[in-house]
């Protein structure tokens, strides 16, 4: 089987008033193409910054990563940003739509990067795909926070991306709208064989990942492929 990221020894330090905040240290892990993997641990762990350098939103301060077969290590950011476009999709607890922007535009804005043609019917079939054809014409400002959360799904989807980046997406959504997020999230990995990494504080949708990441204080404290749900991680 064939890894599509690699991490090895990352670390990320940040310098504040004068002293050497450590905020990862040494982590390395691989992880398995068309897999779903759920990183956990409490606030402040370390999560999102994980997520940001293996998704190369941010480069580590040593060690390397690796997306797809590229190294992110020595890429310019504008090289970075082309690697994204190419293989990632992120989605965000707060979803971070453009809110001077449709949904429809908004979905549109990755596509319209990469130079795709037919991009206003491509992104239609995906917002019709999320539910909400309806709304297309519609600024984030006046959808709900499940609908918000559907439209970023849309554009996560939209550059077929081989991986998946999903930071705690259901964490500000009720129960019902969080399911239906977390099916849409689940068929992309089985029907496109898309590689699914989510951060999540809610053990019934780890549980329903291969495999559990637990992190303490920026390292990783265990690795589990998922088999029972014995974990308790928000201590
Ligand atoms: N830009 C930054 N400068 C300084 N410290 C940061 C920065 N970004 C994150 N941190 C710190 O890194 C630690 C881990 O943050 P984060 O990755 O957001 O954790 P989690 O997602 O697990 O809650 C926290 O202590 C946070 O304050
Ligand atoms: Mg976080």
């Amino acid at each position: 089987m064939s890894n599509i990221l690699k991490v090895h020894q990352v670390s990320k330090t940040y310098q504040s008033a004068g002293r050497t905040l450590t905020v990862l240290d040494k982590i390395s892990f691989s992880v398995e193409k068309g897999s779903t993997l759920a990183l956990v641990g409490p606030s402040g762990s370390g999560k999102t910054t994980l997520l940001g350098l293996c998704a190369g939103l941010d480069s580590a301060s040593t060690g390397s990563v690796e997306l797809a077969d590229i190294a992110l290590e020595n890429l310019t950011e504008d090289k970075r940003a082309l690697v994204r476009n190419q293989h990632v999709g992120f989605i965000f607890q707060n979803f971070q739509l453009l809110p001077t922007l449709t949904a429809l535009e908004n979905v549109m804005v990755p596509m319209e990067l990469r130079g795709a043609k037919h991009t206003k019917n491509m992104a239609m079939e995906l917002l019709d795909k999320v539910g909400l054809a309806d709304r297309s014409h519609h600024y984030p400002v006046q959808l709900s926070g499940g609908e918000q959360q559907r439209v970023s799904l849309a554009r996560a989807f939209s550059n077929q991306p081989s991986i998946l980046f999903a930071d705690e997406p259901t964490g500000n959504l009720d129960a019902e709208t969080s399911i239906k997020i977390e099916q849409l999230l689940f068929d992309l990995n089985r029907e496109a064989g898309t590689t699914l990494i989510l951060v999540t504080h809610n053990p019934e949708l780890a549980a329903k990942t291969g495999r559990i990441i637990r992190m303490k204080g920026g390292a990783l404290i265990s690795d589990t492929a998922h088999e029972s749900s014995a974990v308790n991680w928000n201590d």
